[in-house]
Protein backbone atom coordinates (compact mmCIF):
# COMPACT_ATOMS: atom_id res chain seq x y z
CA UNK A 1 0.00 0.00 0.00
CA UNK A 2 1.25 3.49 -1.15
CA UNK A 3 0.95 6.72 1.32
CA UNK A 4 0.51 9.72 -0.72
CA UNK A 5 -0.23 13.61 0.88
CA UNK A 6 -2.40 15.05 -1.07
CA UNK A 7 -2.89 18.63 1.17
CA UNK A 8 -3.60 20.16 4.72
CA UNK A 9 -6.71 19.05 6.47
CA UNK A 10 -7.27 23.03 7.27
CA UNK A 11 -7.32 23.80 3.52
CA UNK A 12 -10.59 21.91 2.65
CA UNK A 13 -12.96 22.77 5.48
CA UNK A 14 -15.97 21.08 5.34
CA UNK A 15 -18.52 21.16 2.60
CA UNK A 16 -15.19 21.60 0.35
CA UNK A 17 -14.19 19.03 -2.40
CA UNK A 18 -11.21 18.89 -4.51
CA UNK A 19 -9.95 16.72 -7.68
CA UNK A 20 -6.61 15.91 -7.57
CA UNK A 21 -4.37 13.16 -10.23
CA UNK A 22 -2.60 10.13 -8.41
CA UNK A 23 -0.44 8.96 -11.19
CA UNK A 24 -3.28 8.78 -13.79
CA UNK A 25 -5.74 8.37 -11.65
CA UNK A 26 -8.16 11.24 -11.22
CA UNK A 27 -9.44 11.37 -7.53
CA UNK A 28 -12.03 13.34 -5.61
CA UNK A 29 -10.74 14.30 -1.97
CA UNK A 30 -13.64 15.94 -0.06
CA UNK A 31 -14.47 16.66 3.40
CA UNK A 32 -18.07 15.72 4.64
CA UNK A 33 -18.82 17.56 7.85
CA UNK A 34 -15.68 17.00 9.47
CA UNK A 35 -14.76 13.66 7.91
CA UNK A 36 -12.21 13.46 5.40
CA UNK A 37 -13.38 10.48 2.16
CA UNK A 38 -11.93 10.18 -1.09
CA UNK A 39 -13.43 8.22 -4.60
CA UNK A 40 -12.57 8.20 -7.87
CA UNK A 41 -13.10 11.23 -9.76
CA UNK A 42 -14.83 9.78 -12.35
CA UNK A 43 -18.43 9.38 -12.90
CA UNK A 44 -19.91 5.81 -13.90
CA UNK A 45 -22.34 6.78 -16.29
CA UNK A 46 -20.03 8.64 -18.55
CA UNK A 47 -16.96 9.56 -17.22
CA UNK A 48 -17.24 13.07 -15.93
CA UNK A 49 -15.19 14.58 -13.26
CA UNK A 50 -17.53 14.65 -9.97
CA UNK A 51 -14.91 16.84 -8.23
CA UNK A 52 -16.71 19.50 -10.52
CA UNK A 53 -20.25 18.75 -9.98
CA UNK A 54 -21.77 20.25 -6.95
CA UNK A 55 -22.27 19.17 -3.18
CA UNK A 56 -25.18 19.24 -1.26
CA UNK A 57 -28.14 17.01 -0.23
CA UNK A 58 -31.20 15.47 -2.40
CA UNK A 59 -35.10 14.35 -2.32
CA UNK A 60 -35.17 11.11 -0.05
CA UNK A 61 -37.90 8.51 -0.62
CA UNK A 62 -40.87 9.13 1.18
CA UNK A 63 -44.85 9.02 1.21
CA UNK A 64 -46.64 10.35 -1.63
CA UNK A 65 -47.46 13.98 -1.90
CA UNK A 66 -44.64 14.25 0.81
CA UNK A 67 -41.25 15.76 0.09
CA UNK A 68 -38.15 14.99 2.44
CA UNK A 69 -35.20 16.42 1.69
CA UNK A 70 -31.79 15.26 2.88
CA UNK A 71 -28.41 14.27 3.16
CA UNK A 72 -27.04 18.07 3.41
CA UNK A 73 -23.14 17.84 2.10
CA UNK A 74 -23.06 14.33 1.55
CA UNK A 75 -24.20 14.13 -1.36
CA UNK A 76 -22.20 14.83 -4.89
CA UNK A 77 -24.10 15.56 -8.05
CA UNK A 78 -22.67 15.14 -11.82
CA UNK A 79 -22.32 17.90 -13.65
CA UNK A 80 -23.08 16.53 -16.92
CA UNK A 81 -26.71 14.69 -16.15
CA UNK A 82 -27.65 15.22 -12.51
CA UNK A 83 -26.74 11.22 -10.86
CA UNK A 84 -25.97 11.82 -7.19
CA UNK A 85 -23.51 9.81 -5.14
CA UNK A 86 -23.35 9.55 -1.38
CA UNK A 87 -19.77 10.83 -1.01
CA UNK A 88 -19.68 8.67 2.58
CA UNK A 89 -19.84 5.33 0.67
CA UNK A 90 -19.61 5.94 -3.13
CA UNK A 91 -23.36 4.80 -3.24
CA UNK A 92 -25.41 6.03 -6.40
CA UNK A 93 -28.43 7.21 -5.18
CA UNK A 94 -30.00 6.95 -8.66
CA UNK A 95 -29.44 3.39 -9.00
CA UNK A 96 -28.99 1.79 -5.18
CA UNK A 97 -26.75 -1.03 -5.10
CA UNK A 98 -25.86 -1.18 -8.87
CA UNK A 99 -23.66 1.48 -9.34
CA UNK A 100 -20.86 3.28 -7.32
CA UNK A 101 -17.96 4.65 -6.86
CA UNK A 102 -14.34 3.13 -6.04
CA UNK A 103 -13.33 4.57 -2.61
CA UNK A 104 -10.08 5.11 -1.25
CA UNK A 105 -8.95 5.27 2.57
CA UNK A 106 -8.24 8.79 3.99
CA UNK A 107 -6.71 9.55 6.79
CA UNK A 108 -5.24 12.55 8.63
CA UNK A 109 -1.75 12.97 9.85
CA UNK A 110 -0.14 15.62 11.49
CA UNK A 111 -2.64 18.30 10.06
CA UNK A 112 -1.88 16.53 6.21
CA UNK A 113 -4.99 14.33 3.85
CA UNK A 114 -3.18 11.28 3.44
CA UNK A 115 -4.46 8.63 0.55
CA UNK A 116 -3.62 5.00 1.14
CA UNK A 117 -4.28 3.09 -2.11
S1 LIG B 1 -21.64 11.44 -16.83
FE1 LIG B 1 -22.34 11.57 -14.79
S2 LIG B 1 -24.47 11.38 -14.92
FE2 LIG B 1 -23.78 11.23 -16.96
Amino acid sequence: MERTIVGRATDLPPGKHLGIMLGNRPVCVANVDGEFVAFRDSCPHQGARLSTGTVGGTMLPSDPHSYQYGLEGCVVRCPWHGWEFDMRTGESLFDRGRRRIAHYEVQVEDGNIVLVH
